[in-house]
């Protein structure tokens, strides 16, 4: 092992620390408690337990914290009837829909509902078509989540080349906006890209967001590059392991993430990020510097 590690979970509890501190100074000095509502519809137990985390972090930082919770047959009319209470109600700042939703419910259609001002995981088109033009919209949380990471190794990143390894709308198409924001030279690569391998080892900094256990190998790494692994596979051992061979990857990189302990905690600890974001804009409070 040769690479540094970069640590998600001790990032994510200073990220987390800040945003207490600024909760708190909102409370005392505006009376202003930044609102989180989770609404999860079904039963799917790993959103079952992310809904939860959200839910009990929030209000570790001193937040406002609320979950619904619908039935698995539950309609698109009464999932929507809900968001629009919640983009009315003036103590909800951030609305956050689990995904994925049963098959009943058209996604797309509940995201677009949300008030673009509360979308706290920066869905909505309002947010995506503002990442990939001006900013100043809210920024998907584990995209934003791999940013910290990236910053930590490389504070400056501009220049490199970022391969991006997936172009999912949740973190592979986001990511990519944010390293081009970076000044950073962008390659989108996925499924149907030729020779992965070759991509991949030119690469400074490779994110991995495929959802394919250990896909990627020592030998597609570049040597001292930094590798953010976003993957969290469970195998039938019941061990977790990214989307990179970490063992492999370990000897060649010069900093990797690793899992779990690596971008996974730094997802709600940009939710929350979010959330004071979301909540000084609509009071036209400036943002508290994090
Ligand atoms: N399901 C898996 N990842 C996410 C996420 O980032 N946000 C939401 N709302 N659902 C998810």
């Amino acid at each position: 092992m040769s690479a540094t590690l970069i640590d998600g979970k001790a990032t994510a509890r200073e990220s987390n620390a800040r945003v207490a501190a600024a909760a708190a100074e909102l409370k005392a000095r505006h009376g202003l408690v930044p609102g989180l509502t989770v609404v999860l519809v079904g039963e799917n137990p790993a959103s079952k337990v992310y809904v939860a985390s959200k839910e009990r972090e929030a209000k570790a930082a001193g937040m406002h914290s609320t979950a619904h919770r619908l039935p698995e047959n539950a309609t698109q009319a009464e999932l929507l009837a809900l968001i629009a209470r919640l983009n009315a109600d003036p103590a909800v700042h951030g609305i956050l829909v689990q995904l994925p939703l049963p098959k009943q419910i058209d996604a797309n259609a509940v995201i677009e509902a949300l008030d673009p001002a509360k979308d706290v995981d920066g869905f909505h088109t309002v947010n995506t078509g503002r990442l990939w033009s001006t900013g100043g919209g809210l920024v998907p949380c584990t995209p934003q989540g791999c940013m910290l990471l990236l910053s930590r190794a490389l504070p400056r990143a501009a220049g490199a080349h970022a391969v991006v390894l997936g172009r999912s709308i949740i973190v592979g198409k986001p990511v990519a906006a944010l390293l081009l924001g970076a000044d950073c030279t962008v390659t989108l690569a996925h499924s149907k890209s030729r020779d992965l391998p070759a991509i991949c080892r030119g690469a400074d900094i490779l994110v991995a967001a495929v959802g394919r256990p250990e896909m990627v190998r020592g030998h597609w790494i570049k040597p001292g590059a930094v590798v953010i692994d976003v993957g969290i596979n469970r195998m039938s051992d019941g061990k977790l392991v990214g989307d990179v061979a970490f063992a492999e990857a370990s000897g060649v990189a010069g900093a990797i993430t690793p899992v779990p302990g690596g971008v996974g905690p730094m997802t709600i600890a940009c939710l929350l990020r979010n959330t004071l974001v979301a909540a000084c804009r609509q009071r036209s409070l400036p943002q508290p510097v994090l």
